[in-house]
């Protein structure tokens, strides 16, 4: 089985290919391409993964191309973790909205919305791509923001686009020890859009167990949304929200904490990315342990403003260790496999969530097999979090017209229209400013 990944120079790679090599079971991955835009950062991490192959007799092979239909043909799976601008992008998304004074983020608001305008257009170049070069492929986008560009994809590949996160996944999880409850035989009640979605409930053996949890304050405050966002605003709301619901619940003092930090969010890993495929030319480097001392030093400054503003200290060691690469395995093998299995994805709602139209990409439960992910009717939203999907969604349609058409009142629109961008003036020197350092953004007319 061959697997493409597009960004294949990309710093998290090294996690995925780590997953494959546990898997030794008939049907798994046999080879790995690797596809970037750049040769350098392809030589970094194919030398990663080398050394992570040496100790393991049945490694997929790793090939490693910049011919991006080279890459796709004949693909079984594809995995896009791109990112359009790169982190020096990421760090111009953030700065610009921080300086007017609203959420500068990889995926959420003003930056979020940057971030989309630049990437979506070439996410659909891909999916066209695909649909054309390897029409039987499942693609799984990690792409952020992994719900908007899904949505994107999906009106070219229809549901053999599936987005993923691990932010659902590991607040289940944490939900899930807190209260001593195996997570593989716990149902996660979570739905939403990506980066934007609560757990309404976690039902083992057909009992909700939430309850319990929300009863109990000592339990409640020892987790990490329960240090994020209080005990009481947890009470209060009867769900635990997904962790980046606190640059909305907590804008004014998750904004005034990015505008003081030292660095940003993208400038740190920008510079700390920068330093690692330095090092990576140097053909004396110990590459595993380079990457490695990298990626933890990354974990454990993750959201490290937001848990400064709300006293939560440092990260629990559980929470260390990633997912995407485990969520992206399990879902692979449960198609290729028919594995069945339930995970939370990002897929075309199908009248999951009713307030939305069947086409919009939510995140939910979805049961998966060998047909794809389909996505299990959830109890509805209450009010205000049905008031801020649908707000969000709008914005997102926007973002969509905005990158088909390539008009720039659609995009002032998607900002001024979003729930963390307090004035259409603002909106529109936002746009002003990211045209004005984003060469991706030069279709904008
Ligand atoms: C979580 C989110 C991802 C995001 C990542 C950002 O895993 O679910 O969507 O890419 O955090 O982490 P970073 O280290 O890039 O700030
Ligand atoms: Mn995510």
């Amino acid at each position: 089985m061959k697997l493409t990944i597009l960004g294949g120079g990309g710093f998290r790679v090294p996690l995925v290919y780590g997953a494959l090599l546990t898997d030794h079971a008939e049907g798994r991955v046999t080879e790995v391409v690797l596809h970037d835009l750049d040769d350098s950062r392809l030589y970094a991490v194919a030398r990663v993964l080398a050394e992570q192959a040496s100790t393991v007799a049945d490694a997929p092979t790793v090939t490693a191309t910049t011919d991006l239909d080279e890459a796709l043909r004949g693909a079984d799976f594809v995995f896009s973790a791109i990112r359009v601008g790169g982190l020096e992008g990421r760090a111009n998304d953030e700065r610009v909205a921080l300086a007017e004074g609203v959420l500068g983020q990889e995926t959420v608001g003003a930056g979020g919305i940057a971030y989309g305008l630049r990437t979506v257009p070439v996410a659909v170049d891909i999916a066209r791509r695909v649909a054309r070069l390897a029409p039987d492929a499942w693609v799984i986008n990690f792409t952020n923001p992994a719900g908007l560009v899904t949505e994107a994809m999906s009106r070219h590949l229809g549901d053999r686009v599936i987005g993923i996160c691990d932010s659902p996944v590991g607040l289940g999880r944490r939900i899930a020890r807190v209260l001593g409850a195996n997570p593989r035989e716990a149902f996660i009640d979570y739905v939403g859009l990506n980066h934007l979605g609560w757990v309404r409930g976690l039902r083992v053996a057909g009992r909700d167990e939430l309850p319990r949890l929300l009863a109990d304050s000592d339990l409640l405050g020892s987790f990490e949304e329960g240090k994020l966002f209080g005990v009481d605003w947890l009470r209060s709301l009867g769900a635990i929200p997904n962790e980046y619901l606190h640059y909305y619940y907590f804008n004014r003092e998750t904004v005034r904490a990015y505008q003081q930090a030292e660095k940003t969010r993208g400038a740190f890993l920008r510079d700390q990315q920068a330093r690692f495929y330095e090092e990576m030319r140097r053909p004396d480097a110990a590459a595993l342990t380079a990457w490695d001392r990298t990626r933890a030093e990354r974990e454990a400054t993750y959201m490290s403003e937001n848990r400064e503003t709300a006293g939560a200290g440092e990260r629990d060691a559980d929470d260390l260790s990633g997912g995407y690469e485990k969520v992206a395995l399990a879902l692979m093998r449960a198609i290729a496999r028919d594995e069945r299995t339930t995970l939370i994805l990002n897929v075309r709602n199908q009248g999951a969530l009713s307030v939305l139209d069947m086409d919009a990409v939510i995140e939910v439960p979805c049961l998966v097999d060998a047909n794809g992910a389909h996505p299990v009717a959830v109890a509805p939203l209450p009010d205000h979090a049905t008031g801020l999907v649908c707000a969000v969604k709008g914005v997102e349609r926007e973002v969509l017209a905005a990158a088909e058409s390539g008009s720039r009142a659609s995009a002032v629109k998607a900002f001024a229209l979003h729930p963390l961008v307090d004035s259409v003036n603002v909106a529109r020197r936002l746009v002003e400013g990211y045209t004005a350092v984003h060469p991706g953004l030069a279709y904008l007319r």
